[in-house]
């Protein structure tokens, strides 16, 4: 099908910067095929008029747990161990499969509504994320939290990951990683199993590290030494490494992770929610790290908007350092976009507006009180919309949203089926 986006604003990389004017973009199939020049014998079946409209590369969240969307606002305002392994896991133990597709399907529809068509997820119940996505049309990268004590292939956790990547290879839109959840769930044996199989299968890791004090502490007093340390030691890092968080942090720590090329995922929200802390990013970024953004799960945020987190990340920063310039709208916003992709190695495909890649974008109104009057559309993006500016997104060449009404998940269905779920669980319908 070809689509023609006409006359719009545009954001388009130019060097290591971006550059937003007018442009027109071509959509064949699944990529894009022309940039203000009309490929050779295209079609248009739909032309969308680009009078007060910017379109931004879809954003990327490479850091989220979509099946947690149910568990929104239940655990506020708890310590970080308090909120994990006694509200969230008891509850998580409470799911079914069919709950963990309908939170997954909750956790897209919020994304897409924002603007999201990339997400990095970590998940129990893989099949499910899996499922969704087909239904969605959004792109994923998914893996299977994994934990555990010993050196053990045989791994029930394990062996679903390896069989659910390879029945669900096929499709381009999914990528699967392992996941190993944390360095405190996760014994040194069974890390080094998890690094081990990620190198044999040419596969990369998504992993939380650092993310408390708490966390760090204990990795002293058991191990002596700093989370990152003791993935290094695992061998983790020997593949392509995504890793969450990084909150708590060293000098020694960010050299570690820039020499071996891991990819930073900084949530904002989630860390400040939780009591965690700031991630200190204009220092990793110093450092040449590559760094990206995340919601986490909504039971931790309690968001999966992208354009929250990077109005959080342009700010608190500035704000932390009292250094207004220590990270620019620009940068935030290529942390929100190609720094994400290139985390989850899939740069060639998506993450920036350009000929030959996959069409994965926004087009958001510019004629809303928000984005009013369109002084400097770059910093509109960081610091002023909340993605309910988002009209129409295209994933893989595909509508999946146009006019806020989206196109592939049936928006009513989910809500239902979500209400259920609360209900069953005790969640909904409290008195306050
Ligand atoms: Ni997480």
């Amino acid at each position: 099908m070809g689509i023609l986006i006409k006359d719009a604003m545009v954001v388009l990389p130019e060097g290591e910067e971006d550059k937003i004017a007018k442009h027109s973009i071509y959509i064949e199939d699944d990529k894009i095929t022309g940039i203000d020049n009309e490929p050779q014998g295209f079609k248009a079946e739909k032309t969308i008029d680009g009078k007060d409209r910017l379109v931004i590369p879809g954003l990327i969240n490479a850091h989220t747990h979509t099946y947690m969307s149910t568990f929104r606002n239940v655990a506020d305002d708890l310590s970080f161990m308090d909120w994990l392994f006694k509200t969230i896991d008891p509850l998580e133990a409470q799911l079914t499969e069919e709950d963990a597709y309908w939170g997954s399907c909750l956790g897209q529809l919020e994304m897409i509504k924002s603007g999201t068509t990339t997400f990095n997820d970590q998940q129990m119940h893989i099949h499910q994320t899996t499922r969704a996505v087909m239904d969605s049309g959004m792109r994923a990268v998914i893996c299977r939290g994994l934990v555990g004590d010993t050196y053990d292939l045989e791994d029930r956790r394990l062996k679903e990951a390896l069989e659910e990547a390879e029945d669900a290879g096929k499709c381009d839109r999914l990528k699967f990683m392992l996941g190993p959840h944390a360095p405190y769930t996760c014994a040194p044996d069974y890390l080094k199993m998890c690094a081990d199989v990620a190198k044999e299968k040419g596969m990369g890791i998504h992993i939380h590290l650092a993310e408390s004090a708490t966390e760090s502490e204990n990795m002293r007093k058991d191990h002596d030494c700093t989370p990152i340390e003791y993935a290094l030691n695992a061998g983790v890092f020997d593949v392509p490494t995504i890793a969450a968080h990084c909150v708590q942090v060293n000098d020694a720590d960010m050299d570690i992770l820039k020499s071996h090329n891991v990819s930073v995922v900084t949530n904002p929200a989630s860390n400040m929610k939780l009591g965690n802390g700031f991630a200190p990013v204009p220092e990793m970024i110093e450092k040449g790290i590559n760094v990206c953004l995340g919601t986490d799960g909504a039971a931790s945020n309690n968001s999966q908007n992208m354009f929250h987190e990077m109005s959080l990340l342009g700010l608190i920063h500035k704000g932390t350092h009292a250094t207004p310039q220590c990270i620019s709208a620009r940068e935030t916003f290529r942390i929100a976009t190609i720094n994400g992709a290139r985390a989850l190695g899939l740069d060639k495909l998506t993450g920036s507006i350009e000929v030959g890649k996959k069409a994965d974008l926004a087009i958001m109104r510019l004629d809303v009180p928000s984005m009013m009057p369109n002084n400097n559309l770059l910093a509109s993006l960081v610091y002023s919309a909340n993605g309910s500016e988002v009209d129409t997104v295209i994933a893989d060449g595909r509508v999946l949203m146009e006019g806020r009404e989206i196109k592939t998940l049936d928006e009513e269905k989910v809500y239902f089926e979500i209400r259920k779920i609360c209900q069953r669980l005790g969640l909904d319908n409290r008195t306050y």
